[in-house]
């Protein structure tokens, strides 16, 4: 048994950061992961293998469509499908590596295994128990299953299965146009598999902006991907290796059904909780499975709960500024998070990115507002590498010109937001953003553009 000033139990994005930065404010740290690798959902099965594989595809996708244009001549490469998944692990494994190290450096120890909590001040990890002044839940999330449809990660597979396919489907239906359905999507697009996407609502990216939902749409088909939209599937029959995926249209509850090599369920996430003997220690709960918190404390005393297990947008960064703030806070200092300032990325390509409020949540708050629009086919770098389509819609307030939120389709679309992330953290104005010099040729200058159609309009457009 050893003693800890804070136990964090998961060692994602949300748990690491927050024991290495709690470490850093001089606390003696424990952090439990019963994985083989540190790093949780996002660097093992999740957000870092699948930008590898969209990589690779991406390039494959560019000698296919791009290269002669340029006088690159020759054969397209061959797919070795193994050595593609060798690479992948390749970029797994440097990063989980790397958590580890930094846990050395920083003198965080990792308590291998599967942790639960038998009463407040107190974390068991096999047969040790180890007591802690703060405890953090930290525990992430997991696929929500869907009713009718049994996972077998063989045919029927999660995002977990669909990174690990021992060879690429000829056809392949995905559930659910949302992150995962279209990241993964594209990654079997480009390798030339057929691939059908089945979409509950009538619009892709549901609560993202409509006008980028409608292009990103229009971009991915042109790319090879079908879409059934208004949709809702009823079950998932497999015979051997293939299945069958049986859905209802919402609009005329016309039946029909696709069949498919795999099929990729990717409908959501729900909370990872199980096992931890919350209920049991009377910890608040919320309907939908989250951990109740306030300003991340539970009802328990001593015991917190940051990222995927607890309420707002499932995403790894977030975590990460959750287990900031959260050790701060166990040092004693105020740990913040500004929720209003969160970027989403959609690493398709072209990239999808967003923050703040969308126009649709503008209207109905009945706020009134400007937009500044500027198409990548007026930005001189984008057209230079074939990405001239897409655009920067900037928001901002009609009488202040403050900026609300920024919704980008386009090239580096995930690296450009940041500027307006920091431009919205110190409430600047579109005005700000347009009187700031960009270099040129960026992609960046779009967002300077975007913002000087806020006021007197674009240059290049
Ligand atoms: P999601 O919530 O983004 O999308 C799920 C989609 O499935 C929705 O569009 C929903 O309408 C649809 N759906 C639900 N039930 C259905 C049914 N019966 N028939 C047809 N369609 C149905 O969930 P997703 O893509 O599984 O991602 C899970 C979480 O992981 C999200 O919170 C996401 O933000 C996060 N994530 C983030 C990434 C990123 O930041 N790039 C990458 C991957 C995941």
């Amino acid at each position: 048994m050893a003693d800890f000033d804070a136990i964090i139990i998961g060692g994602g994005p949300g748990g690491y950061v927050c024991a290495i930065h709690a470490a850093q404010l001089g606390l003696k740290v424990a952090c439990v992961e019963g994985r083989e690798a540190l790093g949780g959902t996002c660097l093992n099965v999740g957000c870092i293998p699948s930008k590898a594989l969209l990589h690779a595809t991406h390039l494959l996708h560019e000698v296919h469509d791009n290269f002669e244009k340029m006088g690159l001549m020759g054969g397209a490469p061959v797919v070795d499908w193994a050595k593609m998944q060798g690479y992948k692990q390749d970029v797994v494994n440097g990063n989980t590596k790397g958590i580890e190290f930094l846990f050395k450096k920083n003198k965080v120890t990792w308590l291998k295994g599967w942790g639960t909590i038998p009463a407040p001040g107190q974390v068991k990890v096999g047969d040790e128990v180890h007591s802690a002044r703060h405890i953090v839940i930290a525990t992430g999330s997991e696929p929500s299953a869907l009713p009718g449809v049994t996972v077998d990660e063989k045919v029927v597979v999660t995002s977990t299965g669909a990174l690990a396919l021992t060879s690429v489907p000829k056809t392949m239906v995905v559930i659910g146009a949302g992150v995962i359905g279209l990241e993964l999507g594209s990654v079997y697009a480009r390798l030339g598999t057929q691939v059908t996407v089945v979409e509950y609502f009538d619009a892709i990216t549901p609560g993202m902006d409509g006008e980028v939902s409608k292009s990103l749409e229009r971009i991915l088909k042109k790319q090879g991907l079908k879409f059934v939209l208004g949709a809702a599937v009823q079950g998932v029959f497999v015979a051997g290796n293939a299945a069958k995926v049986s859905y209802k249209l919402r609009k005329n509850d016309a039946e029909a059904s696709l069949d498919a090599d795999v099929v990729l369920v990717a409908t959501g996430r729900k909370p990872f909780t199980a096992g931890l003997g919350l209920e049991a220690l009377g910890v608040e709960m919320l309907p939908r499975g989250q951990v109740k918190t306030s300003h991340f404390a539970t009802n328990v005393p001593g015991l917190y709960a940051i990222g995927d297990a607890t309420p707002g947008p499932m995403l790894a960064h977030k975590a990460e500024d959750e287990g900031m703030a959260m050790a701060e806070i166990m040092a004693g200092k105020a740990g913040h998070v500004n929720y209003g300032v969160i970027p989403g990325v959609i690493y398709t390509t072209p990239e999808v990115a967003s923050v703040g409020a969308t126009e649709e949540q503008l209207k109905e708050t009945g706020r009134a507002y400007k937009v500044g629009k500027f198409p990548f086919m007026g930005n001189a770098r984008a057209k230079a590498v074939f990405q001239g389509e897409g655009f920067v819609k900037l928001l901002a307030d009609a009488a202040t010109d403050r900026i609300l939120g920024c919704h980008i389709i386009g090239p580096g679309a995930g690296d450009i937001i940041h500027e307006v992330c920091v431009a919205m953290e110190f409430g600047a104005s579109a005005q700000d953003l347009a009187l700031t010099c960009h270099a040129h040729p960026t992609f960046s200058e779009a967002v300077k553009e975007a913002a000087l159609a806020c006021g007197l309009g674009a240059i290049h457009a």
